[in-house]
């Protein structure tokens, strides 16, 4: 799988038990930044449950320099990316084997194995970064246990860090000091981590629900510590909340977490050793945005909860990635709900998560990278760290707690960890386990078909048809779902689809009682329906009055709902549902509405029509609402994205979305100016800076009135709003209200944006992660004469741009290419022409971040002309490179594939 050899297509069915158990591995390091010494020192045997053949260690990047078995020179070959070792001692004894490798961390910049970041050791090895460390069988089944020895000079890299407990450490000639580490648990190769460097921490000591003490490190640069409380704060709440919720406690002396400036991902669940993306662990209230705030609360939960889901209990090859990724992410997102202070903020909480879903995992499970939430073959792993396994996999766990209860849901979890604690599984381990722990459950009885979640890609349909009979005073609701074809699979068995369902008076607006017809259970709020046929129906009696039906209460399911509510229903919905997940839906449904509409008739983007009356009525009501939270209203005003529009058309012309979503915008800042207004003035909050729920979600209130009434003055050409956003900006004690202030400036387009701009790197440009922010806001700014892509050329050449910091990649060139539909699609194809550039250039620096960018024209095929030609022509410019990275060739041949 190297560049010079061709990809290999790597099948679910092909899994075979390896062939041999690795159970210790003991590691002693001499980092140097241009050559570190590795000796692996392991003991092997044979897995007896496996027909006796050679040992095939995996490796890349590597120099061999000795391999002895039982201290005894042997013969081996390499074959590509193997070490094959073909006369090892018979039987199933035992036998050591050493090898001596040497690596350059200085020259990895694909930040994948051992590499250096700033002047410090870190590494990477999930997925399969460890072979770039050693040889090894670098596999999640094979689960050893980690002894490991780092020696380094002492003024250079004075914390030397790895998995485990500190058991020795002292100085050595020459300058050179080491530390020895022993982890107590076994874990896979993936789980592996050392830092070496100039670091301090923060420290804080814990004693937990059972007694026990811990000591709590977040490790950053020194310059960096005051931005270290919220982490830690973060990281005290995760480890009680794991412990409150499902009983699991911390199972190490020491937990630490490392935070570095490169990084591909997030952050990484290392045991007892977690490696962070500094944009997961930095902030402080004059460099941080609650957006961020409430990001690292959620990051550090993640991974600390992977402890228990993925590092307690793996995955058996990397097939069952969800089985960690979708159980982990669905208990942070919980996580977060449990944190906030009320039930408005909890509903916040679960919109946003689904519109990530929407907005992301939809287009994906529609587009050409389509997989089942448990994929049945790949070419390269890291294109798998996906929307669909992570967010559609929580779905698939959340679905599974519907089903069972809350206290059902404890109980499998319960179960699993009785099973399946110290091993490799898979995700059909874990729904055995909540169904056998729930055996009187819908899930217990449904679980063949409900495991159809794992298997079959793409999104259902879920059409809807209701029948209300007021003679009799029954309400029908029939149901029907079908599911497009998707990842090569036409014919597709229905889903296990459970629907929470109420129904609202049409006149009153009042909850209508719910009972089912033929039941004896009592009159209830809402009803659990499980869809399981390709059609069903249900009738509720006693329905008094022509009843709304609110179907996927709370999103009960990952599906596309389809009802032909009227736009009256709809707004009952928005003004009286007590569901707040459907409430916003109505309103999101009403906009969309609008949208579509709008780019059916268009003509130009000056003469785009765009909202009716009772939209901008329905938004006044929700804005002026006397008890509804802010947060809430701000989500109910943010119209549905450009993407999502996009979604819901067959055909997509970037630039009439863009130019009718804007005219949108536009109407609703005029048109509610005083609303506007309103909203901002009763919204200050006054008070010292807090990052909880309540407090944000005012601050992002006054932000989008700010932006609003700025965007109006467009109109009126009015300077005093501008002028109270440029002096808002000035003034601003926290980073929220400061970047919001400018962005105010920047999307309204408004003169006075340069120079705030300007002022904005003055401040900051000792600050990595807000910087990052000014690129990023530059390269999302809306397009106006097509001027957005000039100026991010032009800042390509900006002295702190660095296309090998993946964040300031993520900065710039996605914040362009996948964050800015109207300054990408260009008609003159410059956009893509870019984007071809930037994909090539990053490869040959770092595969995993320039296939991600390479996903930004995934949906290339519904694009209206010129843009579908030229991006096809794009796509086919990156796809003749001949020594492409696997990453990227995988992803722009599923693309071009018909
Ligand atoms: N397991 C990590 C998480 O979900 C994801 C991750 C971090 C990762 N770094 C990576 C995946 C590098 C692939 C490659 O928290
Ligand atoms: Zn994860």
């Amino acid at each position: 799988m190297t560049r010079e050899g061709h990809a290999t297509v790597i099948n679910r069915a092909d899994y075979s038990a390896p062939a041999f158990w690795i159970d210790t591995v003991d590691l002693s390091f001499d980092l140097d930044p241009v050559k570190t010494r590795v000796l692996n020192r392991m003991t092997l045997r044979r897995n007896p449950d496996v027909a006796a053949q050679s040992l095939k260690l995996d490796g890349e990047e590597l120099n061999l320099a000795r391999v002895l078995v039982n201290g005894q020179g042997t013969s081996f070959k390499l074959e590509g990316n193997k070490l094959v070792l073909e006369n090892l001692p018979e039987g199933t004894e035992p036998f050591q084997l050493e090898i001596f490798t040497t690596c350059a961390p200085v020259k990895n910049t694909s930040l994948s194995g051992l590499y250096v970041s700033q002047d410090s050791f870190f590494t990477q090895c999930e997925a399969e970064g460890f072979r770039r460390i050693t040889y090894f069988l670098d596999r999640p089944d094979v689960m050893a246990m980690y002894t490991v020895t780092l020696r380094a000079d002492k003024t250079k890299y004075p914390v030397l860090l790895s998995n485990g407990n500190l058991v020795d450490s002292g100085t050595l000639d020459d300058g050179r000091h080491f530390a020895k580490w022993v982890d107590p648990h076994k874990k896979p190769s993936y789980l592996f981590a050392l830092v070496a460097g100039q670091l301090v921490a923060r420290e804080q000591r814990i004693t937990s629900r059972a007694g026990q003490d811990h000591l709590l490190q977040v490790f950053v640069r020194p310059g960096d510590l005051d931005k270290t409380e919220h982490a830690m704060n973060s990281l005290m709440a995760s480890v009680a909340w794991d412990e409150a919720r499902f009983g699991l406690p911390l199972d190490l002396e020491r937990f630490m977490i490392v935070a570095t400036s490169d990084f591909n991902m997030g952050a990484m669940e290392n045991k007892g050793l977690n490696i962070f993306n500094t944009k997961y662990v930095l902030a402080n209230q004059a460099t941080a945005t609650d957006v961020d705030y409430a990001n690292i609360e959620s990051v550090v939960g993640h991974e600390y909860f992977h402890n228990w889901t993925g590092n307690r209990i793996t995955c058996r090859d990397w097939f069952q990635l969800s089985l960690k990724e979708g159980l982990t992410v669905f208990r942070d997102q919980e996580f977060s709900q449990d944190m906030c202070d009320g039930v408005s903020a909890r509903a916040v909480k679960r919109i946003e998560d689904v519109r990530v879903l929407r907005t992301v995992q939809f287009p994906e499970d529609a587009g050409p990278m389509s997989h089942p939430v448990r994929p049945d073959s790949y070419i390269e792993i890291n294109n798998f760290y996906t929307v669909t396994i992570y967010e559609k996999g929580a779905e698939v766990v959340r679905m599974m707690q519907t089903l069972v209860g809350r206290d059902g849901f404890a109980k499998g979890m319960k179960l699993y960890f009785e099973r399946f604690d110290g091993q490799a599984v898979t995700c059909d381990d874990f729904a055995q386990s909540m169904a056998d722990a729930n055996p009187e459950s819908s899930l217990s009885q449904l679980l063949p078909q409900f495991k159809l979640w794992y298997s079959q890609a793409g999104t259902p349909h879920l059409g809807a048809s209701g029948y209300f009979d007021a003679a009799a005073q029954t309400y029908t609701l029939q149901f029907k779902q079908t599911c497009a074809p998707a990842a090569g699979l036409a014919d597709k068995q229905p889903f296990v689809i459970p629907v929470l369902l109420g129904l609202v008076g049409s006149g009153s607006g009042a909850a209508l009682p719910l009972t089912v017809q033929g039941s004896v259970d009592a009159a209830a709020a809402n009803h659990l329906f499980v869809m399981t046929g390709d059609t069903a129906a249900i009738t509720f009696t006693g329905v008094q009055e022509a009843p709304v039906p609110s179907i996927l209460r709370g999103f009960s399911a990952p599906v596309v709902l389809d009802f032909d509510y009227s736009d009256a229903q709809l707004l009952t919905l928005l003004a009286s549902d007590p569901d707040p997940f459907n409430r916003w839906e109505a309103g999101q449904r009403l906009a969309l509405r609008n949208a579509i509409t709008s780019i059916a008739t268009y003509v130009d983007s000056t003469r785009a029509s765009a909202l009716n009356n009772a939209y901008v009525q329905a938004m006044r009501s929700v804005l002026r609402h006397p008890t509804l939270d802010a947060a809430f209203k701000e989500l109910v005003l943010t119209l549905p994205s450009e993407t999502y529009i996009a979604e819901q058309l067959d055909v997509v012309d970037p630039q009439r979305i863009h130019a009718v979503r804007e005219a949108m915008r536009l109407q609703l800042a005029v048109e509610l100016q005083a609303d506007w207004q309103w909203a901002f003035e009763t919204h200050q909050d006054n008070g010292a800076y807090r990052p909880d729920a309540t407090s944000a979600g005012r601050r992002a209130l006054v932000g989008m009135a700010l932006a609003n009434l700025c965007l109006a003055a467009t109109q009126t050409g009015d300077a005093v709003w501008p002028g109270k956003a440029l002096q808002r900006f000035k003034v601003a004690t926290n980073m929220t209200d400061r970047i919001s202030a400018l962005q105010a400036l920047v999307t309204s387009g408004h003169a006075l944006a340069a120079p705030a701009l300007a002022k904005f790197h003055a401040l900051f440009k000792n600050e990595e992660l807000v910087l990052d922010k000014w690129f990023a806001l530059q390269a999302g700014a809306p397009d106006r004469n097509g001027l957005v892509l000039p100026a991010v050329r032009q800042l390509m050449a900006h002295p702190d741009f660095n296309i090998r910091n993946p964040n300031r990649a993520r900065s710039l060139i996605f914040s362009y290419c996948s964050g800015n539909p109207g300054g990408f699609h260009r008609p003159d194809a410059a956009g893509y022409v870019y984007w071809s550039e930037r994909v090539l250039e990053l490869d040959s620096i770092n595969p995993q971040v320039a296939a991600r960018l390479a996903r930004a024209l995934d949906r290339w095929k519904r694009l209206v002309e010129p843009y579908r030609s030229a991006a096809c022509e794009a796509l086919k410019r990156v796809a003749a490179k001949t020594d492409l990275s696997n990453d990227v060739r995988e992803v722009v041949d599923r693309a071009l594939a018909d």
